[in-house]
């Protein structure tokens, strides 16, 4: 029985893109509107330390204006902590973050990092939030989220998408097999990054997965074919997969 699949729109390259120019233009809030009514399950931005896309403005303008629940990406450092904490989103994903990077390479080493992450996931716990670990699909990291308490995990799917050929079944593997540890040790499970047209299918018949965080593809896609257009085809992929995988 495979339940269904939720679709979260990362939205953070449309500030990217209103950054370049640093005027209100184009807004990720009215990206997130866009979004819902196109079939966005929810709304997903990162909040980096060093603000290159999202703002705060922009976390409070989410916090008021959508209608579906707001996943915050955030590093786990006082300052996001408590943007957090004030904030209340429906879920936080923890990630980790580094200056340099361009975007978020690689997962969270939970299992490296249990004493320092261990305080920001019981901090969200209590005040209500779904938290989540974006983690590498290995099992020492989906233990560690067991170990934390936190009750889900976003596996990075950059890996899979980035390889061609044997190397990408390889790397689906993982996914596949991190899935369905994930669902043996009672977490729920999500997935992410790098994902597209191509790639989002053998990702979403995988059965324990049940959300899909996809961001840079559909903001790219947006320019030729518009947000509401891009979000309807990666929606209906996605269906399409799950119901084959089903049948
Ligand atoms: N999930 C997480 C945890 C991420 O950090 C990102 C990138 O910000 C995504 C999903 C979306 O990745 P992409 O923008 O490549 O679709």
């Amino acid at each position: 029985m495979t339940g269904k699949l939720r679709l979260g729109v990362n939205i953070d390259h449309v500030a990217t893109i209103r950054n370049a120019r640093g005027g209100g233009h184009p807004d990720p809030v009215q990206a997130a509107t866009t979004a819902e009514r196109a079939g966005a399950d929810g709304i997903t931005a990162h909040l980096r330390e060093d603000r290159r896309h999202i703002s705060d403005d922009d976390i409070a303008r989410l916090m008021t204006q959508l209608q579906v629940p707001l996943n915050l990406e955030m590093a786990a450092t006082s300052e996001m902590l408590d943007i957090a904490l004030r904030h209340k989103p429906h879920a936080a994903c923890i990630v980790p973050e580094k200056r340099e990077e361009r975007t978020t390479e690689g997962g969270l080493n939970a299992a490296g990092g249990l004493q320092h992450l261990a305080p920001y996931v019981s901090a969200l716990n209590d005040a209500g939030i779904r938290v989540s670990l974006f983690i590498e699909p290995e099992r020492r990291q989906l233990e560690a989220a067991v170990s934390l308490g936190a009750p889900v995990v976003e596996l990075h799917t950059g890996a899979y998408c980035d390889a061609i050929g044997l190397e990408q079944d390889r790397q689906f593997q993982r996914i596949a097999d991190a899935a369905i540890a994930a669902g043996e040790l009672g977490l729920e499970c999500h997935a992410g990054h790098g994902l597209t047209f191509e790639t989002v299918g053998r990702v979403a018949a995988l059965a324990n997965v049940r959300e899909l965080n996809i961001g840079h593809f559909l903001i790219g896609e947006a320019i030729f074919s518009g947000l509401d257009s891009a979000i309807k085809r990666m929606r209906s992929l996605m269906d399409q997969a799950r119901a084959e995988r089903s049948a």
